[in-house]
């Protein structure tokens, strides 16, 4: 099934709450949640405090992307938080692999994600390590950026050797995503689609979402 993930980071921050309630509504499938430091992106968004009062409000999947430089120092409050799956960047960790044993030691899932100009080989011995893995189709630190096809390469690559093996590691998506963009994203192998602006920006959400799965769906491994 193609899943939908709505970036808070679009959302209006002064009325969080609403915001969570309006995609719970829209029937989305998991909230994504934007963690930057200022350090390894520039720019700076919310900590595990923002994390759990969303929790508070909502029992819809939390999908929390780690933009930070040093993911496995904070892991702990984040999972502490309530999130329910924690991306990590391979860019940010020399071994990843004890990056993974170490969150999920915390009773989360694991995700790792990989910018646009890194190269594929950096990931290709973890995907059968990770629950998912997180394409960046922008360089992160902001939304509403245009979304970077060659990243769909990696994608494909990644989808062969998914199902070679197959692994059940989820193929998500950020950065750019529109009802075209994600069109392409599914039919190179991504089962998950992250999008800001996108959801966020209009103003009836349900319909929004509603056209995303219609586009989607015909696409369904
Ligand atoms: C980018 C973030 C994305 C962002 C996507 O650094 O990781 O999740 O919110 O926003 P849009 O959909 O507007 O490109
Ligand atoms: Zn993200």
């Amino acid at each position: 099934m193609i899943k939908i993930a709505p970036s808070l980071l679009a959302a209006d921050f002064g009325k969080m709450s609403e915001e969570v309630g309006r995609a719970e509504a829209a029937g989305v499938d998991m909230l994504h949640i934007d963690v930057m430091d200022g350090h390894f992106v520039p720019n700076i968004t919310f900590g595990p405090d923002m994390v759990r009062a969303i929790r508070k409000t909502t029992k819809l999947f939390l999908d929390v992307h780690l933009m930070i430089s040093d993911p496995l120092k904070y892991a702990p409050v984040f999972a502490q938080a309530g999130s329910d799956l924690i991306t990590f960047h391979i860019e940010a960790e020399k071994d990843p692999e004890k990056t993974i044993k170490n969150i999920r030691s915390l009773g989360v899932k694991c995700g790792v994600s990989i910018n646009p100009p890194t190269s594929f080989d950096k990931i290709e011995n973890i995907i059968d390590k990770v629950d998912l893995v997180l394409f960046m189709s922008v360089n992160p630190g902001f939304g509403g950026q245009k979304f970077i096809t060659s990243v769909l390469d990696k994608v494909k690559a990644a989808k062969k050797i998914k199902d070679k093996n197959n692994l059940e590691t989820e193929l998500e998506i950020d950065g750019g995503i529109t009802l075209e963009t994600a069109t392409s994203a599914v039919k190179a192998g991504i089962n998950i689609v992250v999008a800001g602006t996108s959801i966020f920006g209009t103003p009836d959400i349900v319909s929004t979402v509603r056209q995303f799965r219609a586009a989607l769906q015909k696409y369904e491994t």
